[in-house]
């Protein structure tokens, strides 16, 4: 029969076992984690996905061959083992382990296939990272890495039902395709059949899924695989997965908004058996800039960043003075009780921090023990030290953190990453702890530094509001979006849209960004030419499946969360992807390589 492997079929997983299983003959199969031998018995503790149990060859009960192969299994080796299970006693037990108060006393032992000595013990997480991702296939045998994928199939069967359920229609789109306009750099694919032109692997599956909405298939989803390349950080993968969603005859954001709480709901309450309260909180972009410096803010922490322009309008510190005078402002965050904890070192590491954001320096006030303890004090006068410490109500103990631009995008960021630094360096966040919210009315447009003119924040199918279409020619900048991002613990967890379904006004969006005919044409001329037959409103969004996976296993390494991961320079240790190919196979493709990196 298919289902028994050299005359044996597995009975029990090993992680399985209970004390309701005493006096059970049972067949297991799985790793040898150790061995170890007490003269006339063996243990071995053997593992499989759901868990590790004790196997004992008993020299005075089993026969001499038996036991003899017994102690031929070393670590790693692949068996399968016959026995009974039977109740571990006194100090035997382990409560340390789901099987502890049980063991197998093995009658039968096959070794399915041996192992080399593995280059680092399996879960020895202090092992090198070069080399646990070298040998990923054996990293991925430690418990805590596999619980991570398993919830992420966890979730993926959530999604797919609960989209399912609400109508919704799972869809593949291609990886062959053209360019999406996402703003990364794109991975390309050489075409053999057509020399000189390239495919590009999707940066996400957006325009496809707006003309399956011109198709009529009402509500799509997909989980969806994505390629970008772009500057690797600890959230980001080069090919990373989006749980991607787009709904039509929808004109509102709470449409799409409503939909996806209702997914969320059920993530965390079946993922982690939490009830989050909704509707959850919209905070503008703005605001989230002001108040927190990104546009991610992290609500698990106070810290706010209060605007104290008005406070130092004449404190008579030329540095409060230029910001403001040049049109800036002025804004602070303060640290409550816990002055006398940072060093003269932290406060200099603080300035350092908010100088990578472009701030040009850190202030600080505090009330100190023996009095103020500040950067600026003796250049402010007393009226302002007053009004500073009754704007913040402080205390002994408590510090203000200073910073003044003439930008203000620059204040609020590097306070918002000084928040952040404060948060961790005193460890204000709860383990466990979960904090939602959707970030709304983004800037339709952003200037571009790096490319000297607007584009689009989110992408050109991004419908600005209503009321706004008026500035489109005017004020670009003023006009904000139908758009939303749900944020969680401070990472950005997904984002949409309502799209444009206007002829008229994607033609205006286009205009307003610089695009040509031409460029319109060649970039994205099959789609304009699909509004022409009829588009319905329609909307929708994508999450970041990894960041998900990331935050419900409460992992901060994407790696963590991705079976074949890629490291920071976008390589593969296992495969050594990507590497040369064969004269052969770059010529049929017509290709010739300019530069090579060094073999
Ligand atoms: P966006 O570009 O915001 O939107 O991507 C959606 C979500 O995908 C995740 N994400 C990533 N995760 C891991 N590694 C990466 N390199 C990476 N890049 C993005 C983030 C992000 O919020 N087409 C639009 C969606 C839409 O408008 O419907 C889009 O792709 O969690």
């Amino acid at each position: 029969m298919s289902d028994y492997l050299q005359g044996l079929k597995r009975t029990d997983m090993c992680g399985t076992l209970r004390a309701t299983d005493i006096g059970r003959d049972v067949v297991v199969m799985g790793w040898a984690v150790r061995r170890r031998d007490l003269g006339n018995l063996v243990f071995v503790q053997l593992r499989d996905k759901t868990g590790v149990v004790q196997i004992v060859f008993d020299k005075t009960t089993t026969d001499a061959e038996l036991f003899e192969k017994a102690l031929k299994i070393r670590q790693e080796f692949v068996l399968a083992v016959c026995g009974t299970v039977r109740r571990r006693e006194g100090e035997n037990a382990n409560a340390n382990m789901a099987t502890g108060e049980v063991e197998i006393v093995a009658t039968e032992l096959k070794i399915l296939s041996e192992a080399a000595t593995p280059p680092f013990a399996i879960g020895d997480t202090s092992a090198n990272e070069a080399l646990r991702l070298k040998y990923r296939y054996l990293d991925l045998r430690r418990a805590d890495l596999q619980q991570k994928l398993f919830v992420r199939s966890q979730i993926c069967q959530i999604v797919r039902q609960y989209f399912t359920e609400n109508g919704f229609v799972e869809i593949e789109t291609p990886m062959l395709g053209k360019s999406t306009p996402e703003g990364a750099r794109d991975y390309l694919v050489p075409s053999r059949v057509h020399p000189g032109k390239f495919y590009a692997l999707p940066q996400s599956p957006q325009l496809y899924k707006q003309l399956l909405m011109i198709a009529g298939m009402d509500r799509y989803f997909q989980i969806a695989r994505c390629f970008r390349d772009e500057d690797l950080r600890a959230n980001r993968q080069p090919e990373f997965t989006q749980v991607d969603v787009e709904m039509s005859f929808v004109d509102r954001e709470d449409d799409i908004i409503n939909m996806l709480e209702g997914l969320f709901k059920r993530l965390f309450k079946e993922i982690k058996g939490m009830d989050i309260q909704f509707p959850l909180k919209r905070l503008p972009y703005s605001e989230a800039i002001s108040r927190y410096g990104s546009d991610a803010p992290d609500l698990r922490f106070g810290l706010e960043i209060e605007d104290i322009t008005d406070v130092v309008k004449e404190s008579g510190f030329v540095v409060f003075d230029n910001a403001i005078n040049g049109g800036g402002k002025v804004r602070a965050v303060c640290l409550r009780g816990l002055e006398d904890k940072l060093s003269r070192k932290d406060l200099d590491k603080l300035a350092e921090l908010v100088k990578t954001y472009r701030a040009k320096g850190l202030a600080w006030y505090g009330l100190g023990k023996d009095g103020i303890r500040s950067s600026f004090a003796s250049k402010i006068t007393d009226e302002t030290k007053a009004a500073l410490e009754k704007k913040f109500d402080l205390k002994q103990g408590d510090m203000i953190f200073v910073v003044s631009d003439t930008d203000d995008f620059i204040v609020c960021t590097a306070l918002g990453a000084l928040r952040k630094e404060l948060a961790a360096h005193f460890d204000m966040i709860k383990p466990g702890d979960y904090k939602l919210l959707w970030v709304v009315d983004f800037p339709l447009f952003e200037y571009s530094e790096e490319e000297g003119r607007i584009v689009a924040m989110h992408h050109p199918f991004t419908s600005p509001k209503d009321e706004d279409l008026q500035y489109m020619k005017t004020e670009p900048l003023r006009v904000k979006a139908k758009a939303y991002d749900i944020v969680i613990n401070g990472q950005e967890a997904g984002g949409g849209s309502l799209r444009i379904y206007k002829q008229e006004v994607q033609k205006l969006m286009f205009e307003t960004l610089g695009l040509s005919k031409h460029d319109i044409e060649d970039k994205f001329g099959y789609f304009v030419e699909a509004f022409n037959y009829g588009t319905p409103p329609h909307g929708g969004l994508a999450l970041g499946l990894d960041r998900l996976v990331m935050l419900l296993t409460e992992t901060d390494n994407i790696k963590d969360v991705v079976a074949f991961p890629k490291m920071q320079n976008a390589n593969c240790l296992m495969s050594n992807a990507p590497d040369f190919v064969e004269d052969k196979q770059l010529s049929d493709l017509n290709i010739a390589c300019t530069k090579k990196e060094e073999e």
